[in-house]
């Protein structure tokens, strides 16, 4: 898939409507507690001023109510930290369409950058509302899409916004759609899934697809507790998901392919100190929650990931998040830091796990869409990626 790239844009002197993607984790107090999705702007944001364009950045942060005034939905704390990595002053607006607006982005000169509030303070933008779209159009003379992680949404700056303006893909959604496309395009061979995390909900299309296409799909975490219910075998208080036992009965459970837990920890409370006990799946008592992946599955997943060619990692294979569940997560993660393979991640979690595991760096590709990496895995485009195909 060929997307039309900012490189190929004539931007010098032209006011850039640049979405990005700045949706990042703040703390009570307001601060940014990982600026990485403003880091992976940079180097669009960067090519862009040595062009001599002039920067009108949307973005949203969070899910407000569609009304503005939400202090702690507004995107002022982004501006300054993109500001400091930028090493250039960004101006913050208090709104994102209307009059003050267009003034201040009609005065603007080449190099200069201005940050427009929260996108979803205004309904209009999930809602996709047509005037809503060529309000935020007026604001540039050309429009580039920088925000990989939202391009599964039909929101208005993502893609009415498109139909009044040259439209180009920015350098890192270039990277992200060519990594992530070229597992399912391509692949070297093994090919090997991992998914983890909470709901089976979220990734039962990804599964299904890589049951079409790769050659090892590995579960773990919550989800994985499914498919042992499914397969008639005990879980005791685990979380899982009741409307999707029907589905869960109806994927291929005896293919080869597809690997389940075939040891789990488990504990009487999910909570830090508790005592753990590692137990054959199946055998796990009507008291106890499973809360990890035990050593004979890291043991077999790892087997499989060192022989891989390429392997896509999407949720954690445990609670991570307490030290007395983490290690399934910690230990693939160094299955995958070890191996020869191409090794792609995504999802918020399965970052933060990899990171907290000293891994991260040792990883080839970590994508930074959640929701929009697996839709995009699943293998059907995303809405926002139609108009910059060439
Ligand atoms: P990602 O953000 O990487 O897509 P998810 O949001 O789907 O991942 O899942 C991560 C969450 O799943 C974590 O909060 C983790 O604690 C939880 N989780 C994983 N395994 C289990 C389990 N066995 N029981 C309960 N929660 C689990
Ligand atoms: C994300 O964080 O996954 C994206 O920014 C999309 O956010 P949304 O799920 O609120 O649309
Ligand atoms: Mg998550």
């Amino acid at each position: 898939m060929e997307l039309r790239s900012v490189r190929k844009a004539n931007v010098a002197d032209k006011r850039v409507l640049v979405r990005c993607e700045f949706n990042v984790p703040l703390d009570d107090t307001g601060s940014i507690t990982d600026d990485t999705r403003i880091q992976v702007c940079l180097p669009t944001l960067q090519y862009l001023l040595q062009q001599k364009a002039k920067l009108v950045l949307s973005a949203h942060l969070g899910r407000p109510k569609g009304e503005p005034g939400d202090e702690k939905f507004s995107l002022r704390p982004v501006a300054v930290r993109l500001g400091e990595l930028l090493g250039k002053p960004v101006m913050m607006l208090s709104d994102c369409v209307g009059p003050d607006v267009e003034k201040a982005v009609m005065a603007m000169m080449p190099g200069d950058i201005i940050m427009l509030e929260n996108l979803r303070f205004h309904k209009e933008e999930k809602k996709g509302n047509p005037e809503f779209a060529k309000a935020l159009a007026t604001l540039g003379e050309l429009y580039v899409n920088e925000a990989f992680g939202v391009c599964h949404r039909e929101d208005a700056s993502m893609l009415g916004v498109t139909e009044h303006l040259p439209s180009y893909a920015g350098l890192r959604l270039e990277q992200e759609v060519s990594e992530l496309s070229s597992v399912l395009e391509s692949p070297q061979k093994p090919l090997v899934a991992l998914v983890g995390g909470a709901k089976i909900s979220d990734k039962i299309k990804v599964i299904k697809k890589f049951l079409e296409i790769a050659d090892h799909v590995c579960l773990g975490g919550a989800l994985a507790n499914n498919i042992l219910k499914a397969k008639g075998m005990a879980i005791g208080k685990s979380i899982f998901e009741e409307e999707m036992m029907d589905v869960a009965k109806e994927l291929a459970l005896v293919d080869t392919r597809l690997h389940v837990p075939v040891d789990v920890v488990t504990a009487k409370k999910i909570a830090t100190g508790v005592p753990t006990e590692i137990k054959a799946a199946g055998n796990v008592s009507d008291d106890e929650y499973i809360l990890d992946i035990g050593p004979d599955t890291v043991r077999l997943y790892s087997m499989v990931i060192a022989k891989a060619k390429v392997v896509v990692w999407g949720g954690p294979m445990g609670y991570y998040e307490l030290n007395e569940f983490a290690r399934g997560t910690k230990e693939v993660a160094t299955a995958l830091s070890t191996s020869g393979a191409r090794t792609i991640i995504g999802g918020g979690d399965t970052l933060d796990a990899v990171k907290r595991a000293g891994c991260l760096d040792k990883v080839s590709f970590a994508s930074s869409g959640g929701g929009a990496m697996l839709k995009l895995l699943e293998g059907n485009g995303l809405p926002a990626i139609n108009p910059l195909i060439e």
